[in-house]
């Protein structure tokens, strides 16, 4: 199932040089499974054409609140009926201001005013030059249209088509995606505070070698984004990866265990949940050379010496927090055979409330997973899917779990 399938979306465009990534973003939503009904300004007009949107939609397209396709004459009332969700993007600042008003002088601006408050929302994706942005009148605006029950999703940084830097671009099609996939998903995890560790680790050799392992990450950013889906603060303490940090989510990254251990020991104090997923390596060199280890031709190899990791899970565990149920445990166990009998003595092992076994090769570097979630009642299976879809699942499991500590 895709994340947006049963959703219709009506997509605004107000004015605004932005408008061209809107197209980009309707291409998006129409991919993700929705439904897109595009509604743009006169404004908006001036910067890309109806034409455009109504095939990338494939619905025509409505700019004119005198509009007679619609046998009452009323497409602001219709459209927002049938509406899941009304996404404003590019959202201008002169169309902001509008809102704020209530004023209703167009068929997107009277269509917002006109929406069912409680059954529609209504989504910004402000776009304008940095001045613009910072402007008291915007921010002013935009804190009111919040309290007013709008959503407005932040922008971007950087280079604007204004040839300024600053704050105020339009968020990328890709990000507007996720902030909407998340605006949908239920908020089991809202007040809740989960730190995540993730992939690899890297344990130095000498400067320029190392020994590492095949973990991705995939899936710890995965659970990762879902928590924050769920409307948890999300920590990601993220081991040497090239995974893009899921929006909302913090991200620490680390290279060794030892770096690992200290990030999770400085932020595991304010978390409630956490979830170890990283493929954290069972020993490290004990003496890093200074400098890069030389072949010679004596024939000599170099000796290596290795020491132990702490097990960060366990020392985690064995906290007064987690003892107490102040802070739930999750650990991973990544076996390739006998999946339940090796995850149950690893729950006990670790002693963690739950434990999440998954077969190594068939889950490291690949997108789609099955787990097996090990707890005191007994094991229960999440069947092969999507790492995000498990997650979404995971992160469920964890918030009924919740419930009854
Ligand atoms: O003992 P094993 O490595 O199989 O345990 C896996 C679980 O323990 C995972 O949740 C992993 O993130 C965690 N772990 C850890 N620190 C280690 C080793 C494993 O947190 N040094």
């Amino acid at each position: 199932m895709s994340d947006l399938s049963n959703k219709h979306i009506v997509l605004g465009l107000s004015g605004g040089i932005a408008c061209y990534k809107a197209a980009e973003l309707c291409r998006a939503l129409v991919k993700a499974g929705a439904t897109v009904q595009v509604v743009m300004t006169e404004a908006a007009a001036q910067f890309i054409t109806p034409v455009t949107l109504q095939a990338l939609s494939n619905r025509t397209v409505y700019v004119s609140q005198w509009d007679a396709r619609e046998p009452n004459n009323m497409a602001h009332i219709n459209l927002s009926r049938e509406a899941d969700a009304i996404v404003v993007a590019p959202a201008s600042a002169d169309f902001m201001a509008k809102l704020l008003h209530g004023r209703a002088d167009d068929l997107l601006s009277l269509m917002c005013l006109a929406r069912p408050i409680d059954r529609v929302p209504l989504i910004l994706a402000p776009a304008m030059n940095r001045e613009m942005w910072q402007h008291p009148a915007t921010q002013r605006n935009m804190a009111q249209l919040t309290a007013d029950g709008a959503y407005v999703l932040d922008v971007g940084q950087g280079e604007q088509a204004c040839g300024e830097t600053g704050d105020g671009r339009m968020l990328e099609p890709e990000e507007i995606l996720e902030g909407l996939i998340a605006f949908f998903q239920p908020k089991v995890l809202a007040g809740q505070h989960v730190l995540v560790t993730a992939g690899p680790t890297y344990e130095a050799m000498d400067p320029v070698r190392g020994i590492t392992n095949l973990s991705s990450g995939k899936m710890g950013f995965s659970i990762a984004r879902a928590a924050c889906e769920a409307g948890a603060e999300v920590i990601l303490v993220a081991g040497p990866v090239h995974l893009p940090t899921p929006r909302g989510v913090l991200r620490v990254n680390v290279r060794s265990a030892l770096e690992m251990q200290a990030a999770v020991a400085k932020h595991v104090g304010a978390a409630s949940v956490f979830v170890a997923t990283a493929a954290v390596a069972d020993w490290r060199v004990a003496d890093v050379a200074g400098q890069k280890i030389k072949k010679d031709d004596s024939g000599q190899l170099p000796q290596l010496n290795f020491v132990e990791n702490p097990d960060i899970l366990a020392g985690v565990a064995q906290s007064a927090r987690a003892k107490s149920g102040a802070l739930y445990c999750v650990g991973f166990a990544a076996e390739s055979h006998d999946l339940l009998k090796h995850a149950t003595a690893k729950r006990e092992r670790k002693g963690v409330p739950l434990l999440v076994g998954n077969i190594g090769p068939a889950t490291f570097g690949l997108d789609d997973n099955a787990l097996l979630l090990v707890d005191a009642q007994g094991s229960q299976e999440l069947p092969r899917a999507s790492k995000l879809t498990l997650a979404r699942q995971l992160v469920d499991e964890i918030s009924r779990r919740l419930e009854k500590v």
